[in-house]
């Protein structure tokens, strides 16, 4: 509780640490515990949960946020207290459910850090307190660790027996309903010394039952290492008839264990249980012992005796969670923060860990997740690269490269992404879609990268094509399509076919510029960035992702003469079939017409049918900048000409989309006004919304999406389901896509606000998402962002957000304009006065041109945005000679390269 007597989370130190008093009187609430190995955890605050390595692969059985509360399958360890009965150290056991709202319910404190949860739980009433530490170790084991300390805090000695008890799924999240029960008879149960493991005997598919060889196991051991007097294997031996795992006979009438502890295949063909009795011990008055409990998986069986060398001992247990805190400060502190504000700086900690989960987890392996098979999003592979750009920046390169395998010929990709970095699989579900919007992040994602690294060749270097049965943007399927011939475009010699990156980029964002819809932006297809507008196929156009591709266009073009400046190239070879896409080398395209496009693109896709010729041609770099420009240029006239919405209150937006019935969607209606985020976003992000526009957008957006309660809604209300233009709008209004407060546009827009120059207005919008996010009494949230606020002010699907990177990435670039030009550090600040500390220092510890540096920005002056300027620099106490740019100034990557490696480099900033 903080003074007010409002129940929060609080920072306990410096580096991100934080408790949360009375942590079970919350709901929805999870932590994740992961490692590098594929172990997925989570972790609530009464040990509820799940432990997975994968879809078909979940230790405990799979679940779904409202499990958390409503299932009784979780971690438990019971101790049944002689004289007083059955007590839950987790929290779960139908007694303190039923006490939960009265004076003897207990008390629970948690504390968590990088990466490690820990609960304390106290019942005042029997004298006793567990404190259950949880994590999961660094490296390639898929172990989770749980270290159990009992404490006699009554008076008199307590005679206990304890029994951990951890439900073992052992198989795939598919049989979860469909052959729930015949799967386990498939189960495999052995005990051994410390534990139950468990191995099916087959992996249950009709497709084919194979042999299993995963096997999942539960182990224990006393603080010493001391074995376990004997298990329950069996779930409905351990629960007894009429009972359940929240009040199980066995630990209810302390009945005793099966031993069983030969190693030999103990039982067959029940649900598991990983039931570990340990001996009966008296405790003193302030007395207290420790149990260590492992939860692990392997491709074999579970070599026990090494496992629990390893890990089975509290001493161990110390060690590697001191490791494991160690590897994770690491990781985050690999961008750091310094402001005016300190609590602020350690939540942005928890920001910066965000991506890194979404790597380790995907969208799917925590209890709220967007698609629960695993797997990632072709949206998602590039933004997490953002943040990756910024944390791991030596991993993107080859991360980029393998990503441009999955662009087809036609401008689009593949959708479904395998296990391997480049592994693009053909859908065989045949599910002919096409995300607009896919196109066009490649690109934003390379432009950072580029200017980080300066890194112009990578342009040039070659990459394959994804090649399937779709083609024509999935508008045809190609017959002659052969899946034994792998996923590869190929020339008419059959020969596999490689183009620049250049190339691949090039045809993601200028195929669009053909594919329109009748009022002339680009087709919405299947969808864009909001998956939830997915019924408007035919009809409907993203004319904010038209502004997304004219931008793009626009800045490809600037590049390459970047790059002839630069490099001297005076031409580009590409496909030969690419020519059509330059009409202004040729035969003009009148852009005006929709027809014309159309049957243009229509040519270009009959002369690239799924197939190449392999021949190339030489184009000149200058006219093809020239086409691109006239393209952009066409497209922003087009926009703003057509697209903006003028309101009757003085102010304007751009409307985003047409539905499928080729309507305006944006607008003031008689039954309302109709306005998305998402449609102001992306003309603000590039260069579409021209600059006397953006303060009109500035004003619509205050006054029709900001909400004091919810922050920035990313639409308004509709009013109805608009089966014209996609399922977003069946969900209630206020939730998810549908009018949410979404991060991920909300930062963009933040983002976009900061870079066009707006800045006080861009720290609101990041202020607005950071007061949400720590307001715990409504948003419910452990430090961190959500990936959306909901209708009540509920922080949801905490932790696995694209939203997370664009944060980073704005506190990085544009709050601290700690950012590269094609190799050159340029520093750009765009802090604002309450962002100095009192000494009116404010500093960010980055990574740039493969060097740690702190940059410290000193106001000697005015410290209003606005008022200062950079007066001087120093690198390691040198000054060093500005070159002043408009933007800022710029510091030479030479002078960076030349500073040893491996250590940090301070960059000291005047400003005034
Ligand atoms: C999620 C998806 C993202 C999509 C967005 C809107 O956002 O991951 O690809 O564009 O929903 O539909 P996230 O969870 O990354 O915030």
């Amino acid at each position: 509780m903080d003074q007010n007597n409002k129940q929060t989370w609080s920072f306990t130190g410096t580096n991100g640490d934080f408790k949360l008093p009375q942590s079970d009187r919350n709901s929805y609430l999870y932590f994740p515990l992961v490692n590098e190995g594929g172990m997925m955890s989570s972790v609530s605050p009464k040990l509820h949960g799940q432990a997975t390595s994968g879809h078909n692969t979940f230790l405990t059985p799979p679940l779904s946020v409202e499990d958390l509360h409503n299932s009784r399958d979780s971690r438990n360890f019971w101790v049944y207290i002689e004289g007083k009965g059955a007590w839950s150290a987790a929290g779960n056991s139908a007694k303190q459910n039923a006490e939960f709202y009265t004076d003897n319910a207990d008390d629970a404190m948690l504390e968590a850090g990088f990466l490690w949860h820990k609960v304390t739980r106290s019942s005042a009433d029997l004298g006793i307190t567990a404190e259950i530490t949880s994590f999961v170790p660094v490296g390639n084991d898929k172990v989770e660790l749980m270290r159990v300390t009992l404490t006699n805090t009554s008076g008199k000695e307590l005679t206990l027996t304890p029994t951990a008890a951890v439900p073992l799924f052992a198989r795939s999240a598919d049989d979860l309903r469909d052959h729930r029960h015949v799967t386990s008879l498939l189960n495999r149960i052995y005990t051994s010394a410390h534990g139950v493991e468990v191995q099916p005997a087959l992996s249950f598919d009709e497709r084919g039952h194979r042999i299993n060889h995963t096997s999942y196991g539960v182990f224990g051991a006393e603080g010493n290492g001391n074995e376990p007097l004997g298990f329950f294997p069996v779930q409905e031996d351990f629960i007894g008839e009429g009972g359940s795992l929240d009040w199980p006979e066995a630990v209810v009438l302390n009945r005793a264990p099966e031993a069983g502890k030969g190693g030999e295949m103990h039982r067959e063909g029940y649900e598991a249980l990983g039931g570990i009795r340990f001996r009966t011990i008296t405790l003193q008055p302030g007395a207290s012992n420790s149990y260590v409990i492992v939860l692990a998986m392997d491709s074999q069986r579970i070599d026990v005796s090494t496992l629990m060398n390893k890990y089975g001992t509290t001493a161990g247990f110390e060690l590697l969670l001191a490791d494991n805190k160690a590897l994770w400060a690491d990781k985050v502190n690999t961008v750091e923060f310094h402001t005016g504000d300190p609590s602020a700086d350690q939540w942005m900690k928890w920001v910066t860990l965000q991506p890194v989960l979404r790597r380790l987890y995907g969208n799917s392996f925590l209890p709220y997740h967007d698609y629960g098979r695993g797997g990632r999003g072709w949206r998602d592979l590039w933004q997490d690269c953002l943040a990756l750009l910024i944390m791991e920046p030596a991993e993107v390169r080859s991360l980029l490269l393998n990503n441009y395998a999955g662009v087809r010929f036609d401008g689009s990709n593949a959708t479904i992404i395998g296990q391997q970095p480049g592994e693009f699989i053909a859908d065989r579900n045949n599910i002919p879609r096409v995300w607009m919007d896919h196109g066009a992040w490649p690109f934003l994602t390379t432009k950072l990268y580029l200017d980080q690294s300066g890194d112009l060749e990578f342009l040039l270097q070659e990459q394959c094509y994804f090649r399937d049965n779709f083609m024509s943007r999935c508008r045809e399927r190609d017959a002659s399509w052969d899946e034994a011939a792998g996923p590869y475009l190929r020339t008419s010699a059959g020969d596999v076919y490689k183009g620049t990156i250049l190339e691949h980029i090039l045809l993601q964002n200028l195929i669009p510029f053909f594919n329109v819809g009748e009022h002339n932006n680009i087709l919405l297809e299947g969808a864009d960035w909001n998956d939830g507008l997915d019924m408007a196929a035919e009809r409907g156009e993203s004319v904010t992702f038209t502004s997304f591709y004219a931008s793009n266009l626009l800045d490809i073009s600037r590049l390459l003469r970047t790059v002839k400046e630069l490099k001297g190239y005076e031409t580009l070879e590409l496909a030969e079939e690419m020519l059509h896409l330059f009409d202004s080398l040729g035969t003009s395209v009148d852009y005006n017409s929709v027809s014309a496009k159309q049957e243009h693109l229509n040519r270009f896709y009959a002369s690239a049918p799924n197939k190449v010729s392999g021949i190339r041609v030489a184009l000149s770099m200058d006219k093809v900048a020239d086409d691109l420009e006239h393209k952009a240029e066409w497209i922003f006239e087009h926009l703003r000409r057509n697209e903006w919405v003028q309101s009757e209150q003085g102010d304007g937006w751009f409307n985003g989309y047409y539905n499928n019935d080729g309507e305006q969607v944006e607008g003031e209606f008689t039954e309302g006004v109709r306005m998305t985020l998402t449609g102001q976003v992306f003309p603000l992000l590039g260069h579409a919304a021209a600059p006397e526009q953006i303060p009109h957008i500035i004003a619509a957006v205050e006054r029709n999406l900001l909400d004091d309660r919810i922050g920035y809604r990313l639409n308004t209300d509709f009013g109805g389901i608009q089966q014209n233009l996609g399922r977003a709008f069946g969900f209630a209004f206020g939730h998810k896509e549908n009018g949410a407060m979404f991060s991920h546009m909300t930062i963009m827009y933040g983002n976009a606000l900061y870079k066009r120059g707006y800045v006080n207005e861009g720290r609101k919008v990041l202020e607005s998402l950071y007061n949400l996010s720590v307001d715990f009494e409504t948003s419910r949230m452990y430090p961190g962002i959500p990936e959306y606020i909901n209708e009540q002010g509920r922080g949801m699907y905490t932790y696995l957000t694209g939203s997370a990177s664009w944060l980073l990435l704005t506190m990085v670039t544009e709050v601290f304009g700690v950012k590269g030009q094609l190799g050159d550090l340029l520093l750009e600040p765009k802090l604002v006065k309450e962002q100095f500390d009192a000494e009116g220092k404010a500093s960010i510890k980055t990574i740039f041109a493969e060097r740690e540096l702190e940059v410290v920005y000193t106001s000697t002056g005015s410290s209003v945005y606005g008022e200062y300027q950079i007066h001087s620099v120093t690198l390691n106490g040198i000054k060093v000679t500005l070159q002043r740019v408009s933007e800022g100034v710029l510091i030479s990557r030479d002078l960076l390269s030349a500073l040893p490696a491996g250590k940090s480099h301070l960059v000291e900033v005047e400003l005034a």
